[in-house]
């Protein structure tokens, strides 16, 4: 076989000890030109930021350089090394070894040996997160803005790609907790650019062997329009977006009512149409809390907090997603408040899960005295949420 031939099937043998997590190390030697200043090369996996890629040592006559790269990308490098700089590479697996000899006249030949190290290999897969959204063809997440026209995530997206990964993940977790019939309906209440309503049907689509529809229902026209676009040239059928307000769209039965950032009392409002509708799964992630705050005037203690802004703030919170949570557990639903974001990235990290247990009719009255009792605690006339559904 020749050169390049050689170096190709080597190429294949890494590749493929890559993606099996047998890949231990791999070494460039015997320079092609004395006078090169390169002497050799070193690659060891390394796991960064959850993602396993390929560490290269090359070690020059007075100095050492590292870099890291991605597969594709160490692929080519090492071509390229072993086309101009190096003969030899020797290619270390937990499976077997590999060496590639050549020389001057063009002579090569590629050797397989048992495998001579017992190291174990780093990329083993409990250490790498293996993200649920493939980025390969995934056009919607393209005309996002969330990859580039090779299908890689640009390096400001990285956190945006990180986060509806990890959003997906919490939500496939949750519907697989609840009882949902054939062909379900979820709708994505204020679904803005659609990042993760099509993020979600995605993984859905792949993973769920039922038939489900979704729809976004969303205020601003541009924005409709747009996601109807990426939606069709990503071939989702069942998918669509509305322009409508969550009060007032028309819906038919929704199984999963999902509403994530939605302005102050547009969360109520989702809510609201979710148990009205009888929804088995309610998942919202609340925005801005201006209508408790607004009406909080504790005449105790409590003043020590609230007469500072910020304290306030975070009360007013607090306090809107706990009456939040409890009425949905006055309605049937076992609730969970959690964060589900890193408060690095964003302040508005609470979400909270719903998942229907007990179809009623009307409200647990002890629930509901539990939720007076915080509202004199703390002077509030009322909760939107409340005053929806005492309509
Ligand atoms: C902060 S964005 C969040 C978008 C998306 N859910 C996300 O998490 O990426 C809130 C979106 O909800 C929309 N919105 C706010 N109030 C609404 C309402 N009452 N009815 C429908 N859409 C609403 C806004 O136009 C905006 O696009």
């Amino acid at each position: 076989m020749s050169v390049s031939e050689n170096i190709t099937a080597l190429l294949s043998n890494l590749t493929e000890s890559f993606n099996t997590s047998t890949y231990l190390k791999l070494t460039l030697s015997n320079k092609r030109s004395k006078g090169d200043d390169l002497n050799n090369v070193f690659v060891k996996p390394v796991v960064i930021k959850e993602q396993a890629v390929l560490s290269f040592v090359f070690r020059h006559e007075t100095k050492d350089v590292t870099k890291n790269f991605p597969l594709a990308d160490a692929l080519d490098q090492i071509s390229g090394l072993l086309s101009a700089n190096f003969f030899n590479a020797d290619l270390f697996t937990s499976q077997a070894d590999y060496s590639l000899l050549s020389n001057k006249r063009g002579h090569s030949k590629l050797l397989k040996k048992p495998a001579s190290s017992a190291e174990i290999p780093v990329f083993r897969h409990d250490k790498i997160k293996q993200r649920l959204i493939v980025t390969d063809n995934n056009v919607y997440l393209r005309d996002l803005g969330v990859l580039t026209a090779d299908w890689k995530v640009k390096s400001d997206m990285q956190d945006k790609f990180k986060q509806i990964n990890h959003y997906v993940e919490i939500v496939d977790d949750v519907l697989k907790s609840a009882s949902l019939p054939d062909n379900f309906m979820v709708a994505d209440m204020g679904s803005g650019k659609g990042y993760l309503t099509f993020a979600l049907y995605d993984h859905l689509k792949k993973t769920f062997n039922r038939s489900f529809e979704m729809t976004g229902i969303e205020l601003r026209p541009g924005l409709v329009d747009t996601c109807n676009g990426i939606a069709a040239r990503s071939g989702f059928k069942t998918l669509r977006f509305e322009k409508g307000s969550i009060v007032e769209a028309t819906l038919p039965k929704v199984n999963v009512l999902i509403a994530l950032h939605a302005c102050d009392t547009a969360t109520d409002e989702a809510i609201f149409r979710g148990i009205k509708s009888g929804a088995e799964v309610i998942m919202v992630a609340p925005c801005c809390h201006k209508q408790i705050r607004k009406q909080m005037k504790p005449e105790n203690s409590l003043k020590e907090i609230t007469r500072f802004g910020i304290l306030e703030e975070r009360q007013a919170e607090m306090l809107t997603d706990a009456i939040r949570a409890l009425l949905l557990e006055a309605y049937g639903y076992r609730t969970r408040v959690f964060e589900f974001i890193a408060t690095e990235h964003t302040p508005k990290n609470v979400m909270i899960s719903a998942v229907k247990k007990t179809d009623r009719n009307s409200p647990d009255p002890e629930v509901l005295k539990r939720i007076a009792a915080l509202k004199t605690m703390f002077g509030i006339e009322f909760h939107y949420l409340e005053k929806l559904l005492k309509q």
